[in-house]
């Protein structure tokens, strides 16, 4: 996930690309940059490593930079490290350095997405003359773009549809070329991209909020379209390079409003960025229907030595090794033990080489999760981050990184991170049992499609998201909330109990069903909220039993189990239904009712959602 930004007119356009990267650093803030050009003079490129403020110093809020015609980008690092070469914006010609200064270069481009292809395509231009300075998929792009549009000489347009029927992935481009000054041209697949018009100008970005301090005619430039902007005139094209026609609309959101995408809060936005997060964590762990990690570095062979698995992080994180740990032992057989950070640090777990340290985080950088990182390594375990942040410490360190494609979370509250990482262990489990011969290439296969079938069920538990907008309103009183489940279902369980307490200050407790009675059960008291998670078929009725066991003591019970299952309906006061999946990966489905019930009892009890009290999103502290 990446900012992008462009403009032409008659104004200077570096304060105006900056003003607008300002609004989009909530979709990455690792580095920026700039291109401008004025008039016919080559394109400027500066970039800086940082937040956007670096960019803006860099250039004297822009005052360093004429011209009237510019690119801009705020980068969220996907491929290649938060440096100044992988900085954007980028560019066609064989430069040495990173890109940056005035450039000779026919084509200067900037790109929010992710091309599943770029080895391909980089080694074929490579072949064709051309060297990289920089390890982006961009580059790769931008120099594709240029070369299509010096082998057939039909000009822009053609030269980037070209390259559209050429790449595979995402993206939302835009791009400058040398012999064409004022203009900018834009393409668009699977990454939201908004063209704007005003007099004598023309805007791009990758959301309303980076223009609408200059126009609210926008165009919503659709998949596989491609735009051509000059001062006042946008003309849209369709992949055959034929024109098109698309509507103008008027935005009528307020600015805020515009910055979360019309949601009320980024948590909400979060959550329905749910399937985009997971489906883009898949695609860059699966090639030709096999699940590939040689990105991370682990490899078959080493799958296959290992004797155990420790998964160690802090909060949601280590809710998703709770939930890997069933997943990982069931599927291959591994012996796997979850330890908090802050405790693994504490005590002598005997590990050795064959022993796999799995550390999560999203941030890369809480302090306990890292030191645990580092006591593993002292003791000679291999060790593998699954984080968010590429470049992160924790990324730097580890022995091997497995990258989740979330984007920026902003909410303090993780909610598209979790169900990114949760995805990411899914993966190697099931290549764990691949390799380790528990399943068969037939389960194999159909694993693999199960999890790519995750995010359109994630996407149908949203649609349903009203019920539980009504559920809430009726708990938003209560005192004490109990969440229960028995295995992947206890997992779950904790990840829901702690989406409620820290946005609702209800308190709430997560327990393995079985264990209420040894104490916790003289707690329910009439109508006291009681929420089983009932997915997983062998312990469905157990957990009822105890669920019944609450109720005859006053509790309100309420059920999330999968649909079809309409037996718990009888025995729950209210109950929500997931779409069927294979049992092991249900808890990317069964979470999003649970996070839409904390959101919205934060919401119905007026709390700072996005910034509950006391917390911090990163805790670097010990
Ligand atoms: C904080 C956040 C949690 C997060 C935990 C671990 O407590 O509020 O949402 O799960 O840190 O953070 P990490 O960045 O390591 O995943």
């Amino acid at each position: 996930m990446c900012g992008i930004v462009g403009y032409t007119g008659e104004k200077q356009a570096a304060p105006i690309l900056l003003d607008g990267l300002k609004r989009l650093e909530y979709r990455g803030y690792d580095s920026a940059g700039l291109a401008v050009r004025d008039g016919r003079a080559l394109a400027e490129v500066v970039k800086a490593t940082g937040k956007l403020y670096h960019l803006a110093d860099k250039t004297d809020m822009g005052r360093s930079l004429p011209g009237t015609c510019g690119i801009g980008h705020t980068r969220w690092a996907t491929h290649g490290d938060p440096s100044l070469v992988n900085a954007h914006p980028h560019v066609s010609g064989n430069c040495s350095g990173s890109g940056s200064g005035k450039v000779e270069s026919d084509v200067v481009g900037v790109h929010n997405g992710i091309i599943e292809n770029y080895g391909e395509l980089k080694e074929k231009l490579m072949r064709h003359g051309y060297r990289f300075y920089s390890d982006t998929d961009t580059e790769v792009v931008v120099k594709l773009v240029d070369y299509y549009y010096k082998k057939y000489k039909i000009g822009p347009v053609d030269a980037i549809t070209r390259t559209m029927v050429r790449v595979r992935g995402s993206y939302a481009l835009a791009l400058m070329f040398k012999d064409y000054p004022d203009e900018i041209f834009a393409a668009r697949k699977d990454s939201p991209l908004i063209i704007g018009t005003a007099e004598n100008a023309a805007f791009l970005a990758s959301d309303v909020p980076a223009i609408l301090k200059y126009t609210r005619s926008v165009y919503y430039i659709g998949n596989l379209q491609v735009a051509r902007l000059s001062p006042g005139s946008v003309k849209c094209y369709d992949l055959n390079g034929d024109e098109i026609t698309l509507p103008l609309t008027e935005i009528t959101w307020d600015a805020e409003a515009a910055e979360k995408g019309g949601y009320e809060h980024f948590m909400l936005k979060e959550i329905h960025e749910q399937p985009a997060a997971v489906r883009d964590t898949l695609n860059s762990l699966v090639r030709n229907g096999k699940i590939d990690l040689t990105s991370s570095g682990i490899t078959d062979d080493m799958l296959l030595s290992l004797s155990q698995i420790i998964i160690t992080a802090c909060g949601s994180a280590w809710h998703v090794g709770m939930a890997a740990q069933y997943v990982i032992e069931d599927m291959a057989g591994v012996p796997v033990r979850v330890e908090l950070a802050s405790e693994f640090r504490y005590r002598s777990l005997p590990m050795d080489r064959s022993t796999l340290v799995i550390v999560i985080s999203q941030s890369g950088e809480t302090a306990d999760s890292l030191a645990a990182l580092r006591l593993a390594k002292e003791k000679g375990a291999e060790t593998l981050a699954v984080v968010n942040v590429v470049g992160s410490t924790i990324a730097r360190e580890a022995d091997h990184v497995l990258y989740t494609l979330a984007g920026p979370e902003i909410a303090v509250a993780t909610t598209k991170a979790y169900s990114a990482q949760l995805i990411a262990l899914d993966a190697l489990a099931v290549q764990m049992a691949m390799v380790k011969g528990t399943a068969s290439a037939e389960q194999y296969g159909h694993l693999i499609e199960e999890m790519a079938s995750i995010p359109e069920k994630i996407a149908r538990v949203l649609e349903d998201k009203e019920r539980l907008q009504w559920f809430s309103s009726k708990i938003a009183n209560a005192h004490d909330i109990f969440f229960i489940g028995r295995g992947l279902d206890y997992a779950i369980s904790l990840e829901g109990s702690l989406k409620m307490k820290e946005i609702s200050y209800i308190h709430s407790e997560a327990y393995a069903a079985g264990e209420l009675k040894h104490g916790t059960i003289s707690l329910i008291e009439k109508n006291t909220l009681v929420i089983g998670v009932l997915t997983q078929s062998r312990m469905i009725e157990k957990t009822v039993s105890n669920m019944a066991e609450c109720k005859s003591r006053g509790a309100y019970l309420m059920g999330i189990t999968t649909n079809g299952d309409f037996s718990v309906e009888d025995s729950v006061n209210f109950t929500v239904y997931i779409p069927r999946t294979d049992e092991h990966f249900v808890s990317s489905l069964a979470v999003v009712p649970l996070q839409l019930l904390g959101y919205y009892t934060s919401v119905n009890r007026g709390l700072d959602v996005d910034k509950p009290r006391n917390l911090a999103k990163s805790v670097t502290v010990e």
